[in-house]
């Protein structure tokens, strides 16, 4: 028993010791990949001393012959190299361009004069999705809420000012709502389900850029119900903010690769529907308070209608 126990120490000390990587992942943000493989019990005091070799599946792709100090890369991974300088600290990554990458293990094999060791590694790939569930759902909320608002103050547009002089406005405002409720709804629709980057890019496009229709439309509902006040234009100004917001947030995230600006894009149209709020409530505030002021305006105004 001691001596089996002996043998194995024995053993283990011709071989070569591994740092335990059992796989690695890359993706499309990647420009490189670089598989792990450290070696921890390297005694050489030269390169020259070491060879090491690299097996995709069962093909040799990479030799590193310390004794020539030649690198010899397979055709098919022509990017793919090591460190020669990190050697003697036994590191042998595999480094290559993410174009030369495949799917697959990998072993890595050291030979150290008379030692040697091996240890494989997968490499996987991992598609990266702009944003989470709950953020897509957030994009998605945001505008359909601000939407329902804008048609909030649409009814009470068409249910207290409604005349002649308005008519034609209140048509056209609807014409607007009714394209913009479409787009966001394609919108959706392209961004919620599935992993598509194309048709969730595209849907994400299409609703943070629609949605700044809101504001000319919110302008519009204003103007024509009783014109601007200081209130409304800090509701459009805060409106207009949030939109920039939006569009920076969306443009980041289209330049990044990993989704790290979803809350600058979310904030963004959170502060969009924020203004639609305040202007239901004002105008809502406003309307009831028309009525109450109403008859004397009347009383003017109906000498000059008829
Ligand atoms: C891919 O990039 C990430 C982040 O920079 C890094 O942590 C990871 O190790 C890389 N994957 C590979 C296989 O090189
Ligand atoms: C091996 O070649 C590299 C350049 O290809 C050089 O930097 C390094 O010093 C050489 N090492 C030895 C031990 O000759
Ligand atoms: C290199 O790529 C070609 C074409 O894809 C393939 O036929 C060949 O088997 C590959 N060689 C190695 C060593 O993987």
């Amino acid at each position: 028993m001691l001596s089996l126990v002996y043998g194995m120490v024995v053993s283990g000390s011709a071989q070569l010791l591994f740092s335990k990587v059992k796989s690695v992942e890359y993706t499309l943000c990647n420009k490189t990949v670089t598989i792990p493989c450290v070696v921890l019990n390297v005694e050489a005091q030269s390169t020259e001393e070491m060879y090491v070799k690299w097996k995709f599946n069962r093909t040799y792709i990479f030799i590193y012959d310390g004794g020539k100090n030649s690198s010899t890369p397979d055709p098919n991974f022509s990017s793919a190299k090591i460190s020669v300088s990190d050697l003697l600290k036994g590191d042998a990554s595999l480094k290559m361009d993410t174009n030369d990458a495949a799917v697959g293990n990998y072993t890595c094999e050291v030979t150290e004069l008379s030692r040697e060791g091996k240890t494989v590694i997968e490499l996987k790939y991992r598609t990266v999705s702009w944003f989470s569930p709950n953020e897509k759902i957030l994009i998605v909320i945001f505008p359909i809420l601000a939407i329902l608002l804008f048609w909030g103050k649409f009814g009470i547009l068409t249910l207290k000012y409604k005349s002649s002089r308005t008519n034609k406005k209140i048509i056209l405002l609807l014409a607007t709502g009714v394209v913009l409720t479409a787009i966001v709804v394609v919108g959706a629709i392209l961004l919620i389900p599935g992993e598509n980057p194309v048709k969730n890019a595209a849907g994400l496009g299409l609703i943070v850029i629609s949605v700044g229709i809101l504001i000319p439309l919110q302008y519009n509902v204003f103007m024509t119900a009783f014109g601007m006040t200081s209130f409304t234009i800090a509701i459009l100004i805060t409106q207009v903010l949030g939109y920039v917001l939006a569009l920076v947030g969306l443009c980041l995230c289209i330049m990044a690769c990993e989704p790290v600006h979803g809350p600058l894009l979310i904030s963004g149209l959170g502060i969009i529907a924020l203004a639609e709020l305040l202007g239901l409530v004002y105008m809502k505030f406003v309307a009831s308070n028309q009525r109450t002021i109403q008859p004397p305006r009347k009383a003017v105004e109906e000498p000059l209608n008829e």
